[in-house]
């Protein structure tokens, strides 16, 4: 019998060819392309097509995309009144989860799928793949307003999905630059090969479920706070630290009551997360656009990433993803408890990308165990029982 690793760790569970990390260089990429590149040059409605289909997209092929996205981003009305009905205080995961798995009911239809599937020649699997990225967007961002009492605002078939997403979230013009960072913010949160929610996906994908009911157990799955739900988390801790002046003294607290610090470390990089780095330069051009003085959560970020360094850089602990992304989206006025649910936008891309390389040569998951429990005995009836 192979050896329990704790965790998986280290143990390939598929092949895949959509992204790829070097965690001691702190290289991500997507189907090749260095997310820097992306980060720079593309969209995340061009990096999505790029992670679904292997290649960059034609301008044809981009703008179709891009036309048929839009014409799915309004959402049903009886999910919109099933909205309504959910506790005021629910959290933004738990409503997500529960709205794209009900999405499933709405579009029914995994009785086409072989478990040999050319994805690109399936409509229902095209179809669903662009709905359900179409819509998480709207439903984060109407949950802002139903959680209040209020109507959500309308969908915008003209703005991209992190234009629209701004505007259903504020109601108001998108500033192009908020818009530009939202854009980007997504594009590296889009894919990160075999992190714990794609699993989740993968493992539901590979009982052949629909696309809904995959993408639902990625979003519980993504909710945790060892993995998205750390970014929330960031914020909170920034603000309990309160100053720069803190950081040493606080730091050195929690390491000694074996505490973990939020956004800090990763299981696949061993140097600073290549999606922090461009994320701190996103608040740094922020501060810039704003005349450049540091507010007090981003001057404390500055230095407990420096104090970490110092103290956990040994082990290989230094920022990943959650620790700049939730400084830039209060930055955006973006609620707290909102940040998970917006990696679940962005990640949509990743999760379906994987589902659809899973189902086109599928088997399902059904690993083993190391049975540690009692030896065969006898049952003993209640009333005998001490
Ligand atoms: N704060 C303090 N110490 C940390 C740490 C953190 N955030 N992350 C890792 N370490 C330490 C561990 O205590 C361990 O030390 P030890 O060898 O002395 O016991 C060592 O670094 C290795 O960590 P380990 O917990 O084995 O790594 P993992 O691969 O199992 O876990 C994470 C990875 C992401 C779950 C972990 O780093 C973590 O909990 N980070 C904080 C949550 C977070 O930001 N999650 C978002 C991930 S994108």
């Amino acid at each position: 019998m192979s050896d329990f690793l704790p965790g998986l760790e280290g143990v390939p569970a598929t092949k895949s060819a959509i992204s790829y990390i070097d965690g001691e260089k702190g290289i991500l990429s997507y189907r090749g392309y260095p997310l820097e590149t992306l980060a720079a040059n593309s969209s995340f409605e061009e990096s999505t097509l790029l992670l679904l289909n292997g290649e960059l997209p034609t301008q044809k092929a981009l703008d179709d995309f891009k036309q048929e996205l839009r014409q799915n981003y309004r959402i049903k009305y009886h999910i919109r009144e099933m909205m309504r009905h959910f506790p005021h205080d629910g959290h933004p995961m738990d409503m997500l989860q529960t709205a794209v798995s009900s999405l499933g009911m709405f579009y029914p239809g995994t009785e086409c799928l072989t478990g040999a599937d050319s994805c690109e020649d399936l409509d229902y699997v095209r179809n669903m793949t662009v709905n359900i990225i179409a819509q998480m967007a709207p439903l984060v961002a109407m949950w802002e307003h139903i959680r209040y009492g209020w109507d959500p605002i309308q969908p915008r078939s003209d703005l991209s999905v992190a234009e629209n997403l701004l505007y259903m979230f504020t109601g108001k013009e998108p500033d192009p630059l908020m818009a530009k960072i939202m854009d980007v913010c997504l594009i590296l949160h889009a894919e990160h090969t075999l992190n714990a929610s794609t699993f989740a996906a993968l493992v539901a994908g590979s009982t052949l479920a629909s696309p809904y009911s995959v993408i639902s157990a990625a979003i519980g799955t993504l909710s945790g706070p060892l993995h998205g739900g750390a970014n929330q988390r960031v914020v909170g801790m920034l603000q309990e630290i309160g100053s720069p002046d803190n950081v040493e003294a606080w730091v050195d607290a929690k390491l000694k009551n074996k505490e973990v610090i939020w956004g800090m470390g990763h299981r696949e990089y061993k140097v600073k997360d290549p999606r922090a780095t461009i994320l701190h330069k996103l608040v740094e051009k922020l501060v810039e656009e704003r005349g450049g003085a540091l507010d007090d959560m981003f001057e404390t970020a500055l230095k407990l990433e420096e104090v970490c360094a110092d103290r956990l850089g040994h082990k290989g602990v230094y920022p990943n993803v959650d620790f700049y992304s939730g400084i830039l989206y209060s930055e955006m006025g973006i609620p707290e408890d909102q940040f998970t649910a917006l990696f679940a936008v962005a990640r949509s891309a990743g999760w379906l990308a994987h589902w659809r390389e899973q189902i086109a040569n599928n088997r399902i998951y059904r690993p083993t165990q190391i049975y540690v429990g009692s030896e065969m005995r006898d049952y003993v009836p209640i009333n005998e029982r001490s």
